[in-house]
């Protein structure tokens, strides 16, 4: 969604954005020859390769840009070490990225043979095969029914509770045809593959996504300049709902306007182009000038 971005992002000459989840780098490369000639971008990801990968393709930019590994939910302190108090942009644009799915050894696909791993940082210890093999069944199904919305979900879990006694739950491969065989018949040739949901629900409780965009929503009135921005690209119910209910309540506590009274879709042709792109949901605010933007009184 880069035009969409830039349009809602709106970055000037000399603005300072922050891209929160700057994946290989796609997003803040149309964003950077706005920002020219003395503006700067803070290039956040959790993961080291994508960051790297970052790293290369925005080489041309590198003195505008700094690189920081971090969790974006630690935004007000990544900006305090970097000095710099307030952005002008800040834009999220949630859930994984290709070079992520389409790397067989990080275990996110169900499709490719790999450890269950799914860890976006991989420093971090938890890993999808922790989950699977140590936590309760009851754990699991909320894990499935609430990131997942699955329908099957208590089935599913108590199916991984029995089999992982007897052999445990090592691979992406053996997760997902265990989930096909504790489906019902008439589910497990549908359009959608009956471990999509589980693979989806798994990856987002080991990088506790929704707990990291919950951190960031609470920063962002106090991270942003007047007139500054928030574009949030999220692709599960859940997410978007949490953005539009803080999008909502900054509204009403007078600290931003929102920008898009319905979430922007992508065009039928970006989806066209890449069916990833389909459940994509942009919502956007401008912070509010004055001191309503920050909701404190005045200095006596
Ligand atoms: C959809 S991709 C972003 C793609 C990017 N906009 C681009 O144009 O290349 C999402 C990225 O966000 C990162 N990510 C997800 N949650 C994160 C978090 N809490 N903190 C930092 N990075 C995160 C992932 O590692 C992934 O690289």
């Amino acid at each position: 969604m880069g035009s969409e971005v830039l349009r809602y992002l709106n970055p000037r000459p000399g603005a300072t954005i922050v891209d929160g989840t700057v994946g290989t780098g796609g997003h803040s490369l149309l964003i950077l020859p706005h920002v020219l000639p003395t503006g700067r971008l803070v290039a956040i990801d959790r993961d080291q390769t994508a960051l790297q990968l970052a790293r290369k393709r925005l080489t041309e930019f590198i003195p505008q840009v700094t690189f920081v590994r971090e969790n974006y939910r630690n935004l007000s302190a990544v900006l305090k070490d970097l000095r710099i108090p307030r952005v002008d942009g800040v834009l999220l644009d949630l859930g994984m990225s290709s070079l992520q799915v389409d790397c067989a050894e990080r275990g996110f696909s169900f499709s490719k043979e790999g450890p269950l791993d799914m860890r976006m940082d991989s420093g971090q210890e938890a890993t999808a095969e922790a989950l699977i093999n140590e936590l309760r069944a009851d754990e699991l199904a909320m894990i499935f029914e609430t990131f997942g919305e699955e329908r099957f979900a208590k089935r599913i879990a108590s199916r991984i509770v029995s089999e992982r006694r007897v052999h445990p739950m090592t691979t992406t491969i053996q997760l997902a045809r265990l989930v096909v065989e504790a489906v019902p018949p008439r589910m497990r040739h549908g359009r959608l593959h009956p471990a999509t949901r589980i693979f989806q629900a798994l990856r987002m409780a080991v990088n506790d996504e929704v707990g990291a965009l919950e951190g960031v929503l609470g920063l962002v009135s106090e991270l942003l300049n007047p007139g500054g921005r928030a574009v949030i690209i999220t692709f599960h119910s859940l997410e978007d709902r949490l953005v539009k209910h803080a999008f909502a309540q900054g509204m009403r506590d007078g600290a931003w306007t929102v920008l898009t009274k319905k979430p922007v879709r992508p065009s039928e042709e970006e989806v066209a182009q890449n069916p990833r792109a389909r459940s994509a949901k942009l919502r956007a605010i401008e912070q509010r000038s004055g001191l309503g933007a920050l909701g404190t009184c005045p200095e006596p």
